[in-house]
C-alpha cells in the first residue's frame, strides 16, 4: 500500500503572537515542523507534502533546506484544516493511504505511526484517528463516542456542549485516511461551526465507521498554540532528552540550564555541567567534561575532551583535547588529538594538528597548522585583506612567537620560529628564524619625568 504524509503548516498561529509561521516556533531550538518532519522521515512514507500558507516563503525555505524531496502546496487563505488538506488533492490521488499530521504537534513519533497504521489496516476502517487521554483537554478536539463506545465524531472545543467538554480523550491531529474516502469527504465539508472554518475533523463523521487508535503515550498529542504551551513543550522535551542521556550513562551534577537537543548523542561517563546547550546533530564521545557555560552545535567531539566555557559550531574535535575557558570554534574547524586551546582563542575554518598548543589570546582563521606547533600569546593570522580571504600554512613543530601576525597568504616551514612581535608577510623556510621588527634602541640616562619638569 502506498503511503503519503500531509503535514499541515499553513496556519498563522495568532495566539503565538509571532511574525513567523507558528510551525517554525522552536522546541529545543528545532522548529516544531522539523520534529514532525523527522517523525515522518523516520516512519518512511513514500511521499511527503507540507501545506504552507501564512508567510509561505519562510516555511518553504525551511522545508527545502532539509534537502529531501518534499512537495509543498499553498493554502492562500487560512480557512481551516479541512481546507488545508484540500489543497493537496493531486497528492492524495496519487497515494492509496494518507496520513495527515499537524505541524504544531512535535511529539508525534514513528512508532505510534507504525502501530496505528497496523491497526488501520487490520480493522479495515476508512479513517483512523490517533487519540490520547490527557488530564487537561482544554483546546483540543474531543473524541465523541456512543454509549457502546463506538467512535462517531470529533467535536472542537468551541462547538462542544458542557458535558462534551468534560471528555478527556482528545484528537491528536494525526490521522490515517484511505485516499478515496478522504477525497469523497473533503468537498462535503462546510464551515458551519463556531469558528467558521472547514474542519478536517468533520471528515470522521462524513466518512463513518472511523476507528480511534488510543496512544499509550499521551504526550504525542501535545501541541503549542501559545508561548506558554511552547515553553511547556520545551521543558517536557528537555527532561525527556536528559532522561535518555542518564539512561545511556551521561552524568549531570545539576541539570540547571542544561539544554540538549533531541538529535544529540553523548557517550558514557561524559559529564555535562550547568548552563550548557548542546544542539543540532552533535555527537560527543565518552569520558568528556562539557561545560560549564558552553554552547556546542553541530559538532563531532571525540573521547576524553574537556570543553570549559566554549562556544563551538560545525566543528570536529578529536580525542584528548582540552579547550577553554572562553574559547570559540567557528564553523569548518578540526582540532586534532591532544591539542590544547586556552583562554580567549578563536579558531575559524582551520585544521589544527595533533598536540599543538594555542594557549592564549589568539585568532587563527583559514589556517592549516601541523603537529606539535606552539603558539605564544596573542598570535593572529591576518586572513582577510578587506576583499578576499587567504590561507595560512604552519608546518609541524614550528614555534610562533608571542604577538606574531601572519599575513596570509603565507607559509611557515616545519620547525621554523617567528620572533615575538613579528609581522610576517613572506614565506618562512623550514628550520629558520624569521624576525620582522626593528632592533632595540637604547638611550641611556633617560629621565622619564623630563617633560613634566619642563612644564
Ligand atoms: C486541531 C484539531 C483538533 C486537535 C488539535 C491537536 C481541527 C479542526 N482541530 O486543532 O481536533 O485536537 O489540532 O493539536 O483540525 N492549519 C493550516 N491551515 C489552516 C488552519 C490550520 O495549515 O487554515 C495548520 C496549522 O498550521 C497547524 C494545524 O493545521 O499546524 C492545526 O491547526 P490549529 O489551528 O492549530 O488547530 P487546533 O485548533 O490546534
Ligand atoms: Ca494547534
Amino acid at each position: 500500500m502506498t503511503t503519503g504524509c500531509i503535514i499541515l503548516a499553513g496556519g498563522a498561529g495568532k495566539r503565538m503572537k509571532s511574525e513567523r509561521p507558528k510551525v517554525l516556533c522552536e522546541v529545543l531550538k528545532k522548529p516544531m515542523l522539523g520534529w514532525v518532519m523527522d517523525a515522518a522521515e523516520k516512519f518512511g512514507f513514500d511521499e511527503t507534502a507540507v501545506i504552507t500558507g501564512y508567510k509561505r516563503e519562510m516555511t518553504e525555505e525551511y522545508v527545502n533546506k532539509r534537502g529531501k524531496i518534499i512537495y509543498t502546496y499553498f493554502q492562500s487563505e487560512q480557512k481551516g484544516t479541512g481546507d488545508a488538506v484540500k489543497q493537496a488533492k493531486e497528492f492524495i490521488e496519487a497515494a492509496e493511504c494518507v496520513c495527515v499530521l499537524n505541524g504544531d504537534a512535535p511529539f508525534i513519533d514513528a512508532e505510534t505511526l507504525h502501530k496505528s497504521l497496523e491497526e488501520h489496516k487490520s480493522t479495515g476502517a476508512a479513517v483512523t484517528v490517533i487519540t490520547a487521554e490527557i488530564s487537561d483537554p482544554t483546546g483540543y478536539g474531543r473524541i465523541i463516542r456512543e454509549k457502546n463506545g463506538k467512535f462517531t465524531a470529533i467535536r472542537e472545543q468551541k462547538d462542544c456542549s458542557p458535558e462534551e467538554t468534560e471528555i478527556c480523550e482528545v484528537n491528536s491531529g494525526a490521522y490515517w485516511f484511505n485516499s478515496d474516502a478522504l477525497l469523497r469527504a473533503l468537498p462535503r465539508l462546510t464551515d458551519k461551526n463556531a469558528s467558521g472554518e472547514f474542519y478536517l475533523t468533520d471528515c470522521v463523521e462524513l466518512i463513518g465507521g472511523a476507528q480511534a487508535f488510543k496512544s499509550e503515550n499521551p504526550d504525542i498529542v501535545l501541541g503549542a498554540n501559545t508561548r506558554q504551551s511552547l515553553l511547556e513543550l520545551n521543558e517536557k522535551a528537555r527532561q525527556r532528552v536528559i532522561g535518555r542521556m542518564l539512561d545511556s550513562g551521561v552524568s549531570f551534577i545539576s541539570t540547571d540550564g542544561v539544554i540538549i537537543g533531541s538529535d544529540v548523542e553523548i557517550g558514557c561517563d561524559t559529564t555535562v555541567l550547568p548552563n550548557t546547550m548542546i544542539l543540532g546533530k552533535t555527537v560527543i564521545g565518552k569520558g568528556c567534561e562539557i561545560g560549564a557555560n558552553s554552547h556546542i552545535e553541530d559538532c563531532v567531539i571525540g573521547d576524553n575532551v574537556i570543553l570549559n566555557n566554549v562556544q563551538a559550531y560545525s566543528s570536529t574535535v578529536e580525542d584528548n583535547v582540552k579547550i577553554g575557558p572562553f574559547a570559540q570554534l567557528r564553523p569548518g574547524t578540526t582540532i586534532r588529538k591532544g591539542v590544547k586551546i586556552g583562554d580567549f582563542v578563536e579558531i575559524k575554518n582551520s585544521d589544527i594538528g595533533e598536540n599543538t598548543a594555542v594557549a592564549h589570546l589568539t585568532y587563527l582563521g583559514d589556517s592549516d597548522v601541523g603537529r606539535g606547533v606552539n603558539f605564544g600569546c596573542g598570535c593572529v593570522t591576518a586572513n582577510y585583506d578587506g576583499v578576499d580571504k587567504f590561507r595560512t600554512e604552519i608546518g609541524s613543530n614550528s614555534f610562533i612567537g608571542c604577538n606574531t601576525n601572519l599575513v596570509a597568504p603565507v607559509k611557515i616551514g616545519e620547525n621554523a620560529t617567528t620572533g615575538a612581535g613579528s609581522t610576517i608577510t613572506r614565506n618562512v623556510p623550514p628550520n629558520s628564524l624569521a624576525v620582522e621588527r626593528s632592533q632595540t634602541k637604547i638611550i641611556e640616562n633617560w629621565d622619564k619625568n623630563f617633560k613634566r619638569k619642563k612644564k
